[in-house]
């Protein structure tokens, strides 16, 4: 695990990709988000050990560009590896690259039932910035957003 890094996502990726996505979310994206999102031109980084084929993928993230910022869209590790680390350097990363590319914070939503990104992301040093209502599909009901950001 020590020599988790990060590499483009391509297409060929998706089949692992969605093997985590639909694992770790109960409303995954689909084949097609993911593959609009690497055509679309976001950055879409595989999080993988240098030395092992896809299947071992820890990760991924995808975030795009705005004016001065970036904004986080997916961001997951496998179960498996999950509370060992790797979310935290990861989204470690997307920063240095975020602020490489000229951001100058990064935004992202999460959903309020989720504790453990919430903790992440707090532990980060991000901080709440509102509320988009009823921004995730939730069943019949949908579930709020909070945006939250870290600024640099
Ligand atoms: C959120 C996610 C990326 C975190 O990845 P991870 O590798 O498990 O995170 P880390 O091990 O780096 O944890 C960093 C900190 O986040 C918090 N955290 C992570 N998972 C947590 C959980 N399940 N419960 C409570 N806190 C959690 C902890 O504060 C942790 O620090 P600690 O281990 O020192 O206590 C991962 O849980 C995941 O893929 N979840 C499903 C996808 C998702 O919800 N993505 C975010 C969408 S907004």
């Amino acid at each position: 695990m020590s020599r988790a890094e990060l590499r483009p996502l391509t297409e060929d990726d998706l089949d692992a990709v969605l093997g985590i996505e639909e694992v770790v979310y109960p409303f995954p994206w689909s084949y097609g988000n993911f593959r609009d999102s690497i055509r679309s031109g976001y950055h879409c980084l595989a999080f993988v050990e240098a030395e092992l084929p896809t299947a071992a993928m820890y990760g991924y993230a995808i975030y795009m560009d705005g004016v001065e910022e970036a904004h986080l869209l997916n961001i997951a590790i496998r179960p498996e590896f999950q509370r060992q680390g790797l979310g935290r350097r990861l989204l470690g990363r997307v920063i240095e690259r975020a602020a490489a590319g000229g951001a100058r914070r990064l935004l992202l939503e999460v959903r309020p039932s989720n504790s453990g990104a919430l903790n992440l992301y707090r532990k980060e040093g991000f901080i709440e910035l509102g509320i988009r209502r009823q921004y995730y599909p939730a069943g019949a009901v949908r579930e709020d957003a909070i945006v939250m950001e870290k600024a640099w």
